[in-house]
């Protein structure tokens, strides 16, 4: 099944991938504002710039008359970044007001999103504050002095919590709260951190403490990793072999399988016995360096997270 897009997510994408007029794929050169966010390898990144009409006494007053915006991104990332330039240059917004666009404005602009393409917006809330921090340097504006609460850049560097994407302590923590995240499936599929080996899910200091830490929640048993998996997934003892194997082809078909999809990989299923489940994974064409091995723990985190955390797979 693929994903369940809005009309006004396809419509946005096949007018941006036709180079229709009004839309905005593409640069600006000598731009007044550039930014990027994300990781080119083996993630989605957005490269954004703008242009303003610039006031001539008053820099803080310049206002937004062409945004541009160049992605490796999937479809999601394609309609989140028109939808930015749509939404600033419609509104001729100056770029302290476009501070203020946050990736919820985007997903309403986007009539939703699915839930597990959710940083695509991020992403482009992210280049945005990127791009009015050029702005500003280069306009003489102190945005730390007008807008405190959206000058994030050194703040975000520090220990590297998620080493599948890069991910650091200080950006999880402002984007825990500033989302309202509750989950490590809720910072997957909004900052992706989380997304690949899984590794840093409940290690210490890993996600799973900082949403505890955060949100103040405590667990009963002295095991991270155990409490979670009690609070979330403790189904597999309830469900017959033959409703665990239809649950697992369920997420294969519903959940997995589309993402594969959208990368040019694909998955079969070959077998399950009791929490081992057997499949084919077919890598994308030029993937990068153990993208096989990383393939088949994105698919045994998706069913750890929808069936069972329990369940292990193997590739053959
Ligand atoms: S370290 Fe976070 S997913 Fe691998």
């Amino acid at each position: 099944m693929p994903w369940e897009y809005s009309d006004k997510v396809v419509q946005l994408f096949m007018d941006a991938v036709k180079g229709a007029a009004g839309t905005h794929m593409g640069e600006i050169e000598d731009p007044d504002g550039y930014g990027e966010h994300g990781s080119m390898v083996c993630g989605d990144t957005l490269r954004f710039t703008f242009r303003v009409e610039k006031h001539p006494t008053d820099p803080t007053r310049d206002i937004i008359t062409q945004a541009r915006y160049l992605t490796f991104g999937c479809t999601s990332a394609i309609a989140s970044s028109e939808a930015l330039c749509t939404l600033l240059e419609q509104e001729r917004k100056t770029p302290i007001e476009a501070l203020q666009v946050s990736n919820e404005d985007l997903v309403d602009f986007l009539g939703g999103l699915p839930e597990q393409k959710i940083h695509c917006s991020v992403m482009g809330a992210e280049a945005l504050q990127s791009a009015v921090a050029d702005w500003a340097s280069k306009r003489g504006v102190d945005l730390a002095a007008i807008v405190p609460d959206k000058v994030h850049a050194d703040e975000d560097e520090g220990r590297v919590v998620c080493k599948c994407y890069s991910v650091t302590e200080p950006y999880l923590r402002r984007k825990i709260r500033e989302l309202g995240l509750r989950s490590i499936a809720e910072i997957t599929h909004a900052l992706k951190a989380g997304g690949g080996c899984t590794a840093c899910h409940h290690e210490p200091g890993g996600l799973q403490d900082l949403l505890d830490e955060i949100w103040a929640t405590s667990h009963e048993t002295d095991d991270a990793g155990q409490a979670t998996a009690a609070e979330t997934h403790d189904t597999a003892g309830e469900l017959s072999p033959f409703q665990l194997g239809r649950r697992i082809e369920t997420v294969i078909d519903d959940s997995i399988r589309p993402m594969l999809r959208e990368d040019n990989g694909d998955i079969e299923l070959i077998d399950i016995k009791d929490n081992i489940v057997y499949c084919r994974l077919l890598e994308p064409p030029g993937g990068c360096p153990g993208g096989a091995d990383r393939t088949r723990l994105i698919v045994e985190r998706q069913l750890g997270e929808e069936v069972d955390d329990r369940i292990r797979v193997i590739a053959i």
